[in-house]
């Protein structure tokens, strides 16, 4: 059992905490219970027949558990594993290696999957279907196609948005899986676990205070839970009261429903200088100093969730519901 990483940009904001909060096995990952349920089916039927289990896509905003899905996946079956950034993979020659370098089961894990360029992807059909490696050998005249067996492995991929992928691509998983945004109750269950690992004593209405304010989210609730305890360790005695968490919320930024100043400003950026909208992506984009990407993987989603945004081929707008909440006499409007 190996893990192997070959691209260190996989992961590019993890660090050992990060590492240590993220649950092993399937029992251990909170919520989700439908993607755990077809999951656990799947890998006992594999296990059972002694086949490598079918390829999987994994679809959802960042911090969902993505990642973390692909490893459980690797450690319920006791394989190794090896991590890709679609983006980190250049040449057909490093899709090659990396396939012809899989042992029997083995997962391959691919993040960012829709970010492969084309030439790499077309290697990965003939591999994913038939387990097979074409690889052209000599030039013009001479040139010949020589064929590799490959182990049967698992390929995991993970996206942002199906819909970023091509269809040969996403035709060929034999399951995919969406994760959802968390409901609060195991937001809850992440932030008391997370605080166990971590050795710190929390109230129960703090975790639920926290888990509230996590836009769904458990890296955002764990990111959160870590400040906090910074709060509560240098100005007070350690331990996580609700009036300590509510501070440290304050300080941080993040209100009621969990919005950041970012999310704030993206509201006002529509509604003040765009009259509300519509306004293109890439316009938002260029005002807000943000990434595209950024804007509709990581502040949209939980805009759209809360009725705030709406998105329309012309263009964002923001809804009746976003302008009672950051318009003129507005909940949010002090907060400019
Ligand atoms: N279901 C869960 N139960 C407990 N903790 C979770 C769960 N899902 C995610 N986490 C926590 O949130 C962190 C982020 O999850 P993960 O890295 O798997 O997200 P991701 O979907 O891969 O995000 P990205 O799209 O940014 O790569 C993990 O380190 C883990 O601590
Ligand atoms: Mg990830």
């Amino acid at each position: 059992m190996s893990t192997q990483f070959l691209a260190p940009a996989v992961m590019p904001e993890e660090d050992d905490l990060e590492q240590s909060l993220r649950p092993r096995r399937l029992t251990e990952f909170v919520g989700q219970d439908r993607i755990k349920e077809q999951l656990a089916i799947s890998l006992d039927a594999a296990k059972g027949r002694d086949e490598a289990l079918d390829h999987v896509l994994l679809v959802g905003p960042p911090g969902l558990g993505k990642t973390s899905l692909a490893f459980i996946v690797r450690e319920e079956l006791g394989v190794g594993i090896r991590c890709v950034a679609g983006p980190a993979l250049e040449r057909k020659g490093d899709m090659a290696a990396i396939l012809t370098g899989l042992e029997r089961h083995d997962v391959l894990f691919v993040d960012e999957i829709h970010r492969l360029n084309r030439t790499i992807e077309e290697i990965l059909y003939p591999a994913l279907e038939d387990f097979r490696l074409d690889i052209i050998v000599g030039q013009g005249a001479a040139a010949r196609t020589l064929t590799l067996d490959l182990p049967p492995f698992t390929l995991v991929g993970a996206t942002t948005r199906t819909g970023l992928l091509t269809t040969p691509l996403r035709d060929r998983f034999g399951m995919t899986f969406r994760l959802e945004y968390y409901d609060p109750k195991e937001l809850g269950t992440i932030v008391r676990r997370s605080a166990r690992i971590l050795d710190v004593e929390i109230a129960e209405d703090a975790a639920d205070e926290i888990a509230r304010r996590s836009r769904g989210t458990p890296r955002i609730a764990n990111r959160i839970l870590r400040r906090v305890r910074d709060v509560a360790q240098v100005k007070h005695d350690g331990v996580i009261t609700n009036e300590v968490a509510r501070e440290a919320l304050q300080l941080l930024e993040v209100d009621g429903d969990g919005l950041e100043r970012i999310d704030r400003e993206l509201m006002k950026t529509i509604l003040v200088k765009f009259g509300g909208g519509p306004v293109g992506l890439s316009t938002l984009a260029v005002a807000l100093g943000e990434e595209q990407d950024t804007i509709e993987d990581v502040y949209e989603p939980y805009l759209l969730q809360l009725g705030f945004l709406q998105r329309t081929p012309r263009g964002r707008i923001i809804t009746e519901l976003g302008r009672e909440r950051f318009g003129a006499g507005g909940k949010d409007t002090q907060l400019f």
